[in-house]
C-alpha cells in the first residue's frame, strides 16, 4: 500500500501543486485575506490520497490553523477536523469557515442591513490609543454603527460571520496599509485623498461571502456531509498556543499544517494583521479561552508565537538544538561573532517548534501521516534550511521522511518580497509516517 501512496503522491501534477488555476473564491477562502494562506487546490492533492485508504471520519489536525483552508478542505473529504492558533482572529475566522450555515443567513444578512442603514447616531463606540491615526473620524462612525448593528443580530453564529467581513472591511478602510503585514500608516496626503465608504464596502463583502460560505454547505450537502444543519462529523477549533499545549484530547490519523517560517517580527506578523480588526470585535465574541491580552501592545501576538522570545538558558538550549539537526548548527556557524543576534532568533525559533513537535508527536496515532508546508529563508544572506531542520528534528524522535514534494510559490499570500525579502520562490511539502 505504501507503494501505491508513494506513486500518487508523486505523481501530482505541478500545476496542482503550484496551485496555477485554483479559484480563490473556493472554499470561503476569501472572506478575509489572512496572510500566508495555503492554496487549497495543494492540500487537496494531498488529503484526497492520504485520506483514500482510511474511514470516513478520520481524524485530522491543524496544530498552525491560520485561516483554516487544510481543515476546510479535509472536511470536504469527510474527515474529522481540529485546528488550533495563538491568533484570535485566525480561531474567529475559522470557527466561521468549519461551520454549515443555514440559508437563512440571507436573510440576516438583509435585516442587519437595513438596521445599519436606519442608523442615525454618530456616537464612536471603540476607543484605544491612537485610534485617530489609524482611522479617519467618519470612518470610526461608520464602522461602530455597523458593530452596534452586528451585536443586535440574536445567533452568535451569524455574528460571528459578520465580525469576519468587518474585520476585512477594517483592514480594508484604515489607514493602515494593505501592502504590507505590519502596521505601517500611509502618508498624510494619501490618507486626505481616500474616499472612503465603510459601509458599502462591508455590504459588498458581506453579499460575496455569504454566496461563498453557502457554496461551501451546498458541497458538503452534495457529498451528504451535512445533518441537521451541522457537519456529519466533527469540526472543532480552538484558541491555543501548540508550544504549551494541544487542546485535544484525540489521537490523529492525519496532520496537514503549514507552520510559521520563523519569528513573527522577521517573517510574516499575523499579529500586526490582526490588531486593528480585533480592536472592533468584542473577545467574548470569539472565545473565553484566550488567556492572552493581545490587545495590550501591537506585538503582543507576535511575541508570543513561535520564537518570539529568546530564551534566558541559551547556551543550553543551543547545544540541545544542534545535537538535534546539523544544518542548523551549520548555519549558525556561518555567522560571525558579531552577527549572532540575528541567528539566535533562528535557533529560539527552531527551538520552539522543536517542543511543540513534543507536544503534537504523543497525539498522532499509529499509521498516521503528517504533511508538513515549509519554505527556507535568507537570514543575513544565509539560508535556514527550514525543511532540512524540520527533516532532522523529527528524525531524532524516530520519525522518517516519507516522500518530499517541491512547489512553486505562485498564488500563496505572501508579504510583498520588499518586506519580506528573505522569502524563497519555492517550499517544500514534506510527508512523514509513524
Ligand atoms: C502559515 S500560517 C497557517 C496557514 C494555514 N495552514 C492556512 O492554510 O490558512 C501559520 C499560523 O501559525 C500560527 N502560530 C504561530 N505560533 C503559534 C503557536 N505558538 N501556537 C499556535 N499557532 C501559532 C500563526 O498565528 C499563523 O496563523
Amino acid at each position: 500500500m505504501n507503494e501505491t501512496i508513494l506513486n500518487s503522491l508523486s505523481n501530482i501534477h505541478s500545476d496542482v501543486l503550484n496551485g496555477t488555476y485554483y479559484n480563490n473564491r473556493d472554499f470561503a477562502r476569501k472572506i478575509l485575506n489572512y496572510p500566508a494562506m495555503m492554496v487549497p487546490s495543494v492540500q487537496e492533492s494531498i488529503i484526497k490520497t492520504l485520506i483514500n485508504d482510511m474511514p470516513e471520519g478520520v481524524s485530522m489536525i491543524d496544530p498552525f490553523m491560520g485561516a483554516s483552508n487544510a481543515l476546510t478542505t479535509g472536511m470536504r473529504y469527510g474527515a474529522s477536523v481540529f485546528g488550533q492558533d495563538i491568533n484570535p482572529l485566525s480561531v474567529l475566522i475559522s470557527q466561521v469557515k468549519t461551520s454549515v450555515y443555514e440559508y437563512s443567513l440571507k436573510n440576516s444578512f438583509l435585516e442587519l442591513k437595513g438596521r445599519i442603514n436606519r442608523s442615525r447616531s454618530s456616537k464612536i463606540d471603540v476607543s484605544f490609543k491612537n485610534i485617530d491615526k489609524w482611522f479617519k473620524k467618519e470612518v470610526q462612525v461608520q464602522l461602530s454603527q455597523i458593530r452596534r448593528a452586528i451585536l443586535r443580530e440574536e445567533n452568535l453564529k451569524f455574528r460571528k460571520f459578520f465580525w469576519v467581513a468587518l474585520a476585512e472591511a477594517i483592514r480594508l478602510n484604515s489607514n493602515d496599509r494593505t501592502s504590507t503585514f505590519k502596521m505601517h500608516i500611509r502618508t498624510q496626503e494619501e490618507i486626505q485623498k481616500r474616499k472612503l465608504n465603510p459601509i458599502e464596502s462591508f455590504f459588498k463583502i458581506c453579499e460575496r461571502s455569504v454566496e461563498d460560505i453557502l457554496n461551501v454547505r451546498q458541497e458538503l450537502e452534495n457529498k451528504d456531509l451535512v445533518i441537521n444543519n451541522s457537519y456529519k462529523h466533527t469540526a472543532s477549533v480552538k484558541w491555543g498556543d501548540s508550544k504549551k499545549s494541544i487542546n485535544s484530547d484525540d489521537q490523529f490519523r492525519l496532520l496537514i499544517t503549514s507552520p510559521p517560517y520563523g519569528d513573527n517580527q522577521t517573517t510574516v506578523t499575523y499579529g500586526q494583521f490582526s490588531y486593528l480588526p480585533l480592536q472592533w470585535i468584542p473577545i467574548k465574541e470569539i472565545s473565553d479561552e484566550i488567556s492572552i491580552d493581545y490587545l495590550s501592545v501591537i506585538q503582543q501576538i507576535d511575541t508570543q508565537s513561535l520564537g518570539g522570545n529568546l530564551p534566558k538558558d541559551f547556551k543550553k538550549i543551543e547545544e540541545k538544538m544542534f545535537n538535534k539537526s546539523n544544518s542548523l548548527k551549520r548555519f549558525f556557524d556561518g555567522f560571525s561573532i558579531d552577527e549572532r543576534k540575528k541567528a539566535k532568533k533562528v535557533i529560539s525559533f527552531i527551538n520552539d517548534l522543536d517542543i511543540t513537535l513534543d507536544n503534537i508527536l504523543p497525539k498522532m496515532g499509529e499509521n498516521s501521516y503528517q504533511a508538513w508546508t515549509i519554505g527556507n529563508r535568507n537570514v543575513n544572506n544565509k539560508v535556514v534550511q527550514n525543511d532540512k531542520i524540520l527533516i532532522e528534528l523529527l528524525e531524532s524522535k524516530g520519525i522518517d521522511l516519507f516522500i518530499d514534494l517541491e512547489r512553486d510559490i505562485l498564488s500563496k499570500r505572501m508579504p510583498g518580497r520588499n518586506n519580506f525579502s528573505n522569502t524563497m520562490d519555492k517550499e517544500k511539502i514534506l510527508i512523514f509516517k509513524t
